[in-house]
């Protein structure tokens, strides 16, 4: 096998569906041996019989809320695979853009506890329960991150505060971490996936996908300087393999790479635009 993990164990909170499980299906392909962590055991189950060597992939049905649970999924990684050289701490609900002037006080309140609960309090509890066999391995985590992270409209407030805050979260932990274990984060620009609402607004089952799927023949195209690439997933994971591998990234810590069809050099209003070219 020649892929860029070869040999490397990587475990994946929200790994059943998305971007997650995309990552998981190329971490297979580039050789590694994948921990899926999620809440649903039948879509986990799914991903595992569906990936590219089932017998590469393991299963763990857990909530990233539970520090409990999350040791076990690192305990049940290393008894499976012998170690742990990489944690991919992105399980997320987002808000659908639920702005500040269409919420009281109360569902504002209970969106933004569930919210940082998952986005931000499920990536501080993944890194402690992983860190100390990151440690050594000499590994690494990556988080995934958002244009959210950088800017706003990607969500509401609580959305976009949370993917700030683990903007924050990464810079500190590759500061607290290093030398041993490198920390860094790519910020996804929108992907068609199955991203879930928030239950506390009664939108635990409206996912991004219905989105997306509004988008049909004769829509405009988004305003991004790159607003012919693809939002499928699977197009997303590149940097993933890239900031896991010790070889292809092993001075690379606390930076996030944004894989987000160019949000950040859109211009003062829009992007310019070279269709024309
Ligand atoms: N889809 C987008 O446009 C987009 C853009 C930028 C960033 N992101 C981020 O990507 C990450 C993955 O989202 P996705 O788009 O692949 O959506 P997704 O819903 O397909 O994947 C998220 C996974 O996390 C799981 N999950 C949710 N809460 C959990 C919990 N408490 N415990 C364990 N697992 C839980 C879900 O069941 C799901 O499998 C999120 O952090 C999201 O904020 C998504």
């Amino acid at each position: 096998m020649t892929g860029w993990l070869d040999g490397h164990v990587a475990l994946i909170t929200g790994g059943g569906s998305g971007i997650g499980r995309a990552v998981a299906d190329r971490y297979v392909t580039e050789g590694a041996s994948v921990t899926i962590l999620g809440l649903d055991q039948a879509q986990l189950k799914e991903a595992v019989e569906s990936s590219p060597d089932p017998a590469r992939m393991h299963a763990v049905q857990a909530d990233v809320r539970d520090s409990g649970q999350l040791h076990r999924a690192v305990s049940e990684t290393v008894e499976r695979f012998g170690k742990l050289d990489t944690l991919v701490a992105n399980a997320g609900v987002w808000d659908f853009q639920r702005q500040l002037t269409r919420l009281n006080a109360d569902e504002l309140g209970a969106l933004f506890d569930e919210l940082f609960a998952v986005n931000v309090k499920g990536y501080l509890l993944a890194a402690e329960a992983a860190w100390r066999e990151l440690v050594e391995t000499r590994g690494s985590i990556i988080m995934t991150l958002s244009n959210a992270s950088f800017h706003v409209n990607g969500g509401g407030p609580v959305y976009t505060a949370s993917k700030h805050a683990c903007l924050g979260l990464m810079r500190e932990l590759a500061y607290e971490l290093a030398p041993k274990v490198r920390v860094n984060g790519v910020a996804c620009g929108g992907m068609n996936t199955d991203l879930r609402g928030p239950a506390s607004l009664g939108m635990g089952d409206r996912s991004i996908a219905g989105s997306f799927a509004k988008r049909g023949p004769g829509t405009p195209p988004p305003p991004l300087p790159l607003h012919d690439s693809s939002t499928d997933p699977r197009d997303f994971t590149g940097a993933y393999v890239l900031l896991a591998s010790r070889e292809q990234s092993g001075p690379i810590t606390g930076q996030a790479v944004c894989v987000d069809g160019g949000v950040g050099v859109r211009g003062f209003t829009t992007a310019a635009g070279g269709d024309h070219l």
